[in-house]
C-alpha cells in the first residue's frame, strides 16, 4: 500500500522512516517533504492546508492511509476532508483539533471536566487584563489564543513584562489574531492569563481511536534555544526518550487524571478524538502532573526519538487506530520498545528563531546506521547537494545504552556534520544526567 504523510519537518522524515520500514508498504509520500525525505517534486510547493488539493491528490494516486505531521493542516479540517472522500488518516477533526488551536477552548475543556491544569481567566479586553495581572502579581503567564507557532506564550517574571505581553498580543496585527476565529467565527483576540507552574516538564504522547488510548514511550523536549534552558523559546532544540521524571506514578497518574478524562471527555462533547495527542506535562515536586497545553499531533522532535525506539510495525497501529467504525481498534494493541535511550540534538540555522538564514550548503551528512539517523527538516536536496530552508535543519537521533552514551555518540555525529552557522545545543539530556 501507499501512504501519504502531511507535513516537512524532521517529525515527518521521522515518520516517514518508520513507515517505509514495513513490508506492508510500497511508497511513502511526504508531502511537502524535506531534503531527507523528497522523491517527488510536485509537493515542493504544496500547501499543507489546502485540504481539498491534498485529498484530491490522495485519491487519484490510491493512497491508503495518511498521516498528518503538523497541526496546521488538522486546523484547517484536511481529516474532515479526507474522511468525506472516504479516505483513511490518522489525525482529529477540526473540531477535535481545537484542543490545540484554542488556547481558550481547551483551558475551557479541561475546567469543566476537571482536568488538572493552571488557574486561569480569558480576556478580550486589555484594560480588564490589565487588572488581572495587577491583583494576581508576578510571575505570570500570559498566552496569545490561536495558533501562533510557540511564539504566543509569555512567562513573566516581572509585573512590567506581563502588562507588555497583553499590549502585544491584544493590540492590532497581534499573533494569532487571525487564526483565533475558532468554530464560533468570533474573531476578537482573546489572552488566557494563567497562574505559573513550578516543576519539571515532559511530553506526553498517546495515540487515540476514538475511544481507546495508547501511550507511547515518555519523552522531554528543550525549548530554550541555549543551554541551561537560556534564551527564547523554539519549537523544541532536542529531545530523548525515555524521560526519568515520568516515574511510573506520574505515568499513572497523568494517565487517570489528565490523558482519558481528555478522551472521555472529548467523547461525551460529541467531538470524539482521533490521532495523537501531546499533553505538555509540568510535574511538580510531589510528583503530580498538570497540563501545561494540549496539542493535536506527535512532538518535534520528540517524535525522532520516541519513533527510533518503537519496534511495532508503525503501519499495523495505525490500520488498528483508523479501523472505519465508530472507533479504532487500539484497544488490542501492545507496543514493543526498544530498551536503550534515544536522544535527538537538533542542528538550527544561523538566526534562529527569529529569523533563520537559507541556502547553506550542508555536508558531512553521514549515512544512517542502526543507531544513528539524521532526520532532516528544513533541508532541500537538488542535484545532490543539500542546502538549510528553515530554522531548524537537521535532528541527529542516536540509540545508546544510557542517557551518557547517547549524549556521546549524538554530539560525534552533529560535530561531523557542517553548515554555516551551524548552532545547537550541547546539554541535550542534561536532566536525565546529572546524577
Ligand atoms: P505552551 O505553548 O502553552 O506549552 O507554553 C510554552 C512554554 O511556556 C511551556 O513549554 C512552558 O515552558 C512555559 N509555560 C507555559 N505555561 C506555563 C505555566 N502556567 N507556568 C510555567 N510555565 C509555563
Ligand atoms: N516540541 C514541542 C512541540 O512539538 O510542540
Amino acid at each position: 500500500m501507499n501512504i501519504l504523510v502531511i507535513g516537512g519537518g524532521g517529525r515527518e522524515h521521522a515518520l516517514a522512516w518508520k513507515l517505509a520500514q514495513s513490508d506492508k508498504v510500497g511508497k511513502v509520500y511526504v508531502a511537502p517533504g524535506n531534503g531527507g525525505t523528497a522523491i517527488d517534486s510536485r509537493f515542493a510547493n504544496i500547501d499543507v492546508t489546502g485540504v481539498q488539493a491534498l485529498a484530491a491528490w490522495a485519491l487519484s494516486n490510491r493512497i491508503a492511509l495518511t498521516v498528518v505531521g503538523p497541526e496546521a493542516p488538522l486546523a484547517a479540517g484536511v481529516v474532515d476532508e479526507f474522511r468525506k472522500q472516504g479516505l483513511r488518516v490518522f489525525g482529529p477533526t477540526r473540531a477535535a483539533a481545537q484542543l490545540e488551536s484554542s488556547k481558550a477552548f481547551s483551558k475551557d475543556f479541561m475546567k469543566r471536566h476537571g482536568i488538572p491544569t493552571a488557574r486561569y481567566e480569558t480576556f478580550d479586553d486589555a484594560a480588564a487584563a490589565h487588572s488581572y495581572i495587577e491583583g494576581k502579581g508576578a510571575p505570570i503567564v500570559v498566552k496569545a489564543d490561536g495558533l501562533a507557532a510557540g511564539k504566543g506564550v509569555v512567562v513573566a517574571m516581572t509585573l512590567a513584562e506581563a502588562h507588555q505581553a497583553v499590549d502585544l498580543m491584544l493590540g492590532e496585527n497581534a499573533p494569532g489574531v487571525q487564526q483565533s476565529e475558532g468554530l464560533d467565527g468570533a474573531q476578537l483576540p482573546r489572552v488566557v492569563i494563567e497562574e505559573f507552574l513550578a516543576g519539571e516538564e515532559a511530553s506526553f504522547i498517546v495515540m487515540c481511536d476514538g475511544k481507546n488510548v495508547l501511550a507511547l514511550a515518555t519523552s522531554q523536549d528543550h525549548k530554550r534555544l541555549l543551554n541551561d534552558d537560556q534564551g527564547p523559546n523554539t519549537g523544541g532544540m532536542g529531545a530523548y526518550s525515555p524521560a526519568p521524571v515520568v516515574t511510573p506514578d506520574v505515568h499513572a497518574r497523568a494517565m487517570r487524571e489528565i490523558i482519558l478524562p481528555t478522551v472521555r471527555g472529548m467523547e461525551k462533547d460529541g467531538i470524539p478524538y482521533s490521532g495523537f495527542l501531546y499533553a505538555g506535562l509540568m510535574i511538580d515536586a510531589l510528583g503530580h502532573p498538570k497540563t501545561l497545553e494540549f496539542n493535536c499531533r506527535m512532538g518535534d522532535p520528540e517524535a525522532q526519538p520516541i519513533l527510533m525506539r518503537l519496534k511495532t510495525d508503525l503501519v499495523d497501529v495505525l490500520l488498528d487506530a483508523t479501523e472505519p467504525g465508530p472507533h479504532g481498534r487500539l484497544d488490542g494493541v501492545e507496543l514493543q520498545w526498544d530498551r536503550r535511550t534515544a536522544l535527538g540534538v537538533v542542528l538550527a540555522a544561523q538566526g534562529y528563531p527569529l529569523q533563520p538564514r537559507k541556502g547553506d550548503v550542508i555536508s558531512g551528512l553521514p549515512k544512517d546506521a542502526e543507531d544513528a539517523v539524521v532526520f532532516h527538516a528544513g533541508t532541500t536536496c537538488r542535484d545532490g547537494v543539500t542546502r538549510t530552508s528553515g530554522g531548524r535543519v537537521l535532528c541527529v537521533t542516536v540509540l545508546a545504552d544510557n542517557v551518557k552514551q547517547a549524549q556521546q555518540r549524538a554530539y560525534e555525529v552533529a560535530l561531523g556534520i557542517h553548515f554555516d552557522g551551524k548552532q545547537y545545543r550541547t546539554d541535550i539530556g542534561h536532566r536525565a544526567s546529572r546524577n
